[in-house]
């Protein structure tokens, strides 16, 4: 028999209660309503519980769901892919606390770190175990908690507005029907601007966490310890973004790899019946759909709910546009996205 595709059988969301307004914001950095939507199209997000909900819990909800719909229980899964940059902890990564969570068996766990283009690289490492007949079903999650750690004054103010918390999964599973499932997937990375969207700490570019008992060491660098108070006030605990030469990388990236999608499947853009572009920013998927000549209803957005959910973004987007009946039996999807990295990445498929 023919090598199967993978389709998604289903899909599920998460966002947690909390709705965060841009009002609510300017009670702690100087910003207002009208620059966050003029510049990002954004009018809340939602934060998660403080202490309640972490990562992981949000990303066990949204799987409850998806393998619900894909008329599974926990126990059927057989692999876990995890796409996040803000984990529950610095390690072991939040797969195999999803695992522990819905009591699985002692199945693989993967964590998956590319940011924005998170969820399709996870998506894309899934796609390969399907079709080589590795796994039947796998559970893959893109979540984020950035509420926890965004500087909430007015310095962190062009980072901190923009991104929010959520999280949402799908169950891959193996097809033979003709006209269904993901029909090639398109990674990307360029390593050169790691540093223009990135969170430096902790990492092992920096000091030592620890004064180190060795004898070689001198006092001055014992002084420099990681995350002094220097660097405390100096802001390297939080994301560090240059938006400006993030935009202009983004706007090239997306309708490249989106491109290079359609043409790897004899396909033009007049052939899509959705994209869902990473909600990073609106004005980034504006300017796509501009250049690839879509129209509104070829598109969907929802950042101006939700904010930029880095890895959750595009799986939460594609839930909610099949929620509203956007996407249907036969249709052609394109899941795109850029990031941090940068990374970019691209996956066409047929619902
Ligand atoms: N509220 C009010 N003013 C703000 C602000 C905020 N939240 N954030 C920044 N500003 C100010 C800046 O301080 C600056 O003021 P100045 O001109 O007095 O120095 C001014 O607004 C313009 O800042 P700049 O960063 O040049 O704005 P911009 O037009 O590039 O918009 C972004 C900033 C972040 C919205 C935009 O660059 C962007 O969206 N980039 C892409 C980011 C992205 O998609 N990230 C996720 C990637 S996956």
């Amino acid at each position: 028999m023919a090598m199967p595709r993978s389709k998604i059988a289903g899909i599920g969301k998460y966002v947690p209660q909390q709705v965060v307004t841009n009002q609510h914001l300017t009670q702690y950095m100087d910003t207002n309503d009208d620059w966050i939507q003029e510049r990002t199209g954004i009018k809340e997000r939602r934060y998660a519980h403080r202490t309640e909900e972490t990562t992981t819990t949000m990303g066990v909800e949204a799987a409850k769901i998806a393998i619900e719909r894909a008329g599974l229980t926990p126990a059927d899964i057989d692999f876990i892919v995890f796409a996040t940059l803000s984990p529950d902890y610095y390690f072991p990564g939040c797969g195999v606390l999803v695992q522990r969570a819905l009591n699985m068996g002692e199945i693989g766990a993967l964590d998956v770190r590319n940011q924005c283009s998170g969820f399709v690289y996870a998506l894309s490492v899934a796609d390969q175990f399907i079709k080589t007949g590795m796994y039947k079903n796998i559970l893959v999650i893109g979540a984020e908690k950035h509420s926890f750690g965004l500087d909430f004054s007015t310095r962190g103010r062009n980072v901190s507005v923009i991104f929010g918390d959520g999280a949402a999964a799908v169950v891959l599973q193996p097809t033979h029907q003709a006209n269904q499932g993901i029909l090639s997937t398109h990674l990307h990375s360029d390593g050169h601007s790691a540093e223009i969207l990135a969170m430096y700490n902790p990492g092992t570019h920096a000091n030592h966490w620890v004064p180190q008992p060795v004898a070689h060491f001198d006092e001055a660098e014992i002084g420099q310890m990681f995350m002094s108070h220097a660097m405390i006030d100096d802001a390297q605990n939080f994301p560090y973004m240059d938006g400006p030469a993030v935009f202009k990388k983004a706007v090239v990236k997306f309708p490249e790899v989106i491109m290079e999608a359609l043409a790897a499947n004899g396909l033009q853009a007049s052939n899509l019946n959705l994209l869902i572009p990473h909600q990073a920013n609106l004005r980034i998927a504006q300017y796509v759909q501009q250049k690839l000549g879509l129209t509104d209803a070829q598109v969907y957005n929802n950042i101006q709910h939700y904010g930029n959910t880095t890895a959750a973004s595009v799986p939460l987007a594609l839930c909610e546009a099949w929620e509203n009946g956007k996407v249907n039996p036969g249709d052609l999807v394109c899941l795109a996205a850029f990031g941090s990295g940068f990374t970019w990445a691209s996956a066409l498929l047929r619902w």
